[in-house]
């Protein structure tokens, strides 16, 4: 197939993290130290558009209404040259970004952004990838991204090379009343950014080999507990399992973290909660910024709480989102 003369627009969502990806074994190809699980969300989101061109000399990206230049413009065009290898084409591209999400605050934009980007490149390429395919593919922009390509409750497959290192649906659909509330403390953009911060962790914490471990056995505990619709037991391992990966950035040498004072005390609140009686749980991803699990029943009292200890405006309540889609305007 060849290229299309006309731009073509995807869309991801973001996805939160369960069983999270914090390490890399091979830092070219993103193949994870072990295998990650988590649930797309339906609030948070990214748009792209991508044409390949004859006439550009040069890619020419706009993100959020702005052209980039140098660095930002340089990680997507290296995306874009994965693409262009694979299509067997040397034309540049116009893209076009949107995102609906707090860029590079630990909300997971680099999830939605290369998910949607996979999609749209590669069809706009002339490729036509299977989803495993697309899930490779948005591996090489950013790992958590190799899960955005589906919706609801997704894995990525760690594997041990570019072929066996992929994304799968665990349950798309999710027939469940789960919701996740979020609450945005922070949106500017973290000074460490996650490719920094697990890089370190990796390569200075004691403790990481004791993560890869638990971390493992974390996935088969998670993965169970949606099969059998065991609440306690998803949100109890999911808080298990964020908590120990900010502990290897405390254990990094020099030691860091995404939390700051207002994250310690947001999880303090969801302790009360569940002390009170309402099963919700909260996990964490490369930021400051919280995302409580919990069931319906229990959401009013999770919001309602939340909401008077940082404001209305910070707490925003998301439910399982689908995969990628392709938008004809
Ligand atoms: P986050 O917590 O938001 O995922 P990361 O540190 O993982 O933060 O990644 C942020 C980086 O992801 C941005 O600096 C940018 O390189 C990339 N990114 C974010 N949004 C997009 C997008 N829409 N398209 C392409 N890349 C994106
Ligand atoms: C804490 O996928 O953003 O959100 O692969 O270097 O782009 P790169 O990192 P990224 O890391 C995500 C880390 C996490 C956990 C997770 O989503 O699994
Ligand atoms: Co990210």
């Amino acid at each position: 197939m060849k290229p299309t003369t006309s731009p073509v627009k995807a869309r991801a969502h973001t996805n939160i993290a369960l069983v999270k990806y914090w390490g890399k074994k091979n830092e070219q190809l993103i193949i994870p130290q072990n295998s990650s699980l988590s649930l797309t969300l339906d609030q948070f989101y990214t748009d792209t558009a991508v044409q390949f061109r004859d006439e550009l000399a040069a890619d020419q990206i706009t993100f959020n209404g702005q052209l980039l230049t140098d660095d930002g413009q340089r990680k997507i065009s290296r995306f874009l040259n994965v693409v262009r290898d694979l299509a067997g084409i040397s034309m540049h591209a116009s893209v076009d970004t949107v995102n609906h999400v707090p860029t590079a605050a630990g909300l997971a934009s680099s999830a939605s952004g290369f998910a949607a980007l996979a999609g749209a490149a590669s069809r706009a390429a002339g490729l036509a990838l299977s989803s495993r395919d697309l899930s490779r593919l948005a591996r090489r922009g950013s790992g958590s991204a190799t899960r955005s390509i589906f919706g609801g409750f997704a894995a990525w497959n760690m594997g041990h090379d570019d072929n066996s290192s992929y994304g799968y649906p665990i349950e798309e659909t999710v027939d469940w009343d789960i919701a996740v509330v979020a609450v945005v403390l922070n949106k500017t953009a973290k000074k460490i950014s996650s490719r920094q911060g697990m890089r370190a962790a990796v390569a200075t914490s004691p403790f990481y080999g004791a993560w890869v471990q638990t971390a493992t056995r974390d996935f088969d505990t998670v993965r169970q507990a949606i099969a059998d619709k065991d609440f306690e037991t998803l949100g109890h391992v999911s808080e298990e399992n964020a908590m120990r990966m900010h502990a290897l950035n405390l254990s990094a040498d020099p030691s860091f973290t995404y939390f700051n004072a207002d994250t310690l005390h947001a999880i303090t609140l969801i302790h009360e909660l569940r002390d009170a009686g309402y099963p919700c749980y909260c996990t964490i991803d490369a930021g400051p910024n919280i995302k409580v699990l919990c069931r319906e029943p229990a959401v009013t009292a999770v919001v309602t709480k939340l909401q008077a200890a940082f404001g209305n405006d910070a707490v925003l309540v998301a439910h399982p989102g689908p995969g990628l889609t392709f938008i004809t305007d």
